[in-house]
């Protein structure tokens, strides 16, 4: 992807945090999945009282993108951190999380784009955050 790309997706992400319903945590995160079609569909993580239904902000992106028809993305943006800190440090997805990457990407080739508040970019390969994962080629 393309350094302005990737730089759009971050600012996205990072508006996300608005709209982030963190009341038991207050760990806010903003994800923007971009699409093989060119859409970018946003997330952000919404709890629950109950704790288990909460959904993470990347879960909340794929599964807007899948509802809406959308199966094959090129590459997620994620950012998040603590309410009220003045740093956001990287924060990289949560098991569940890759292994929904899993359902919908390939791993040698879908980007995880993590960002924090001092500007700094790291970009990741699904296959590097999820080792000899299991995908749906593994029931075929
Ligand atoms: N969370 C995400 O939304 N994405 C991640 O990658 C890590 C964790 C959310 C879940 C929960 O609402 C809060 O952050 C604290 O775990």
């Amino acid at each position: 992807m393309k350094k302005e790309q990737i730089i759009k997706m971050i600012e996205i992400a990072f508006s996300q945090l608005a709209y982030s319903y963190t009341p038991y945590s207050d760990f806010k995160v903003g994800a923007a999945l971009l699409g093989k079609n060119g859409r970018i569909y946003t997330g952000c993580n919404i709890e629950n009282a109950a704790y288990t239904p909460s959904n993470c902000a990347e879960r909340t992106a794929f599964f807007k993108a899948v509802s809406d028809g959308e199966r094959n993305f090129r590459a997620i943006a994620i950012v998040g951190g603590k309410e009220g800190e003045k740093d956001y440090d990287f924060c990289s997805p949560c098991g569940v999380c890759r292994q929904v990457m899993m359902e919908f990407c390939d791993p040698e080739e879908f980007e995880i784009v993590l960002g924090n508040s001092a500007g700094d970019i790291k970009v990741i390969k699904l296959k590097d955050i999820l080792p000899e994962g299991f995908g749906p080629e593994n029931l075929e």
